[in-house]
């Protein structure tokens, strides 16, 4: 029996709710991401593939700001794609094995994608696979490393030390935003470049930084690891921590791009 995805809605205990948190984590960093996809080559026209699209909400996103863009999007999640099929066309796919053509588009990215995945590298050879010669591929991901949180909700050190492990079980890297750039370049992309974009409690908030980026810490972890009761005693202090003195939190996160080169 294939293991179960690191990453997949269907294994949070609210899977609306998730979809929600997605919606939102799209829309809150949008103006400084978009301004940073573009700085990196992000295009405004052509053909592109969103990997890993989920239910689509950045997919519309850029849909929106870039009326002569076209995108197609890719995932293993049939709920998502269900939910993103009402943006633009989606294909069921597994992001080291993409189902499309050689040079079939003019640029791709993923966001939040690659870290759950067994075989990152694998997965940029296939997008580099599939641009065309001169297209540019873009991965934003984190790092769990990059957080940093004041006051600690109870319980949350050994909370975050169960889902890693649960998510290493599954194939993901948690410190995978740091090999972004030694990735793509081993991809055979060239003219690596990236940023990163820093969000914080400060900048949208203690409540919405515990929904958007806590909240997740306390979700889908294997039982062996922490007990129901503990995992959800966990999720408890992540929805009080905000009402704490001096709530602060602080995540980054990377963005690199690299074009297939032209020969
Ligand atoms: C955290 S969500 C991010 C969704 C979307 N890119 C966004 O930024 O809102 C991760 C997505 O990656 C998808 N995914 C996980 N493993 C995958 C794989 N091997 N191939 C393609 N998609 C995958 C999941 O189904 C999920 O929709």
């Amino acid at each position: 029996m294939p293991a179960p995805p690191a990453y997949a809605i269907g294994q949070f205990r609210d899977p609306a709710a998730e979809v929600a948190r997605l919606r939102e984590q799209g829309a809150v960093l949008a103006a400084a991401e978009d301004a940073a996809f573009r700085a990196l080559g992000f295009p405004d026209q052509g053909v592109g593939l969103d990997l890993g699209c989920g239910p689509g909400f950045v997919t519309r996103r850029f849909l929106e700001s870039r009326p002569g863009l076209r995108l197609v999007g890719a995932d293993i999640d049939r709920r998502a794609l269900a939910l993103a099929r009402a943006v633009a066309p989606m294909v069921a796919g597994t992001g080291e094995a993409l189902p499309f053509a050689d040079r079939a588009f003019d640029f791709a990215y993923a966001r939040f994608v690659l870290r759950y995945l067994a075989a990152p590298g694998r997965a940029l050879g296939e997008l580099r696979r599939v641009v065309k010669p001169g297209g540019v591929v873009l991965a934003l991901d984190s790092d769990d490393a990059a957080l940093v949180i004041h006051p600690e909700p109870a319980g949350f050190a050994a909370t975050l030390r169960a889902r890693e492990e649960t998510l290493r079980r599954r194939g993901a890297d948690v410190g995978f935003a740091r090999k972004l750039p030694a990735l793509l370049g081993g991809a055979e992309l060239e003219g690596i470049a990236g940023t990163t974009l820093t969000v914080s409690s400060l900048a949208i908030g203690a409540a919405p930084f515990a929904a958007l980026v806590l909240a997740p810490v306390a979700e889908a972890i294997d039982a062996d690891l922490l007990s129901k009761d503990e995992v959800l005693a966990a999720a408890r202090a992540i929805r009080a921590w905000p009402a704490l003195p001096g709530a602060f939190g602080m995540t980054s996160v990377v963005l690199v791009s690299g074009r297939r080169k032209m020969a």
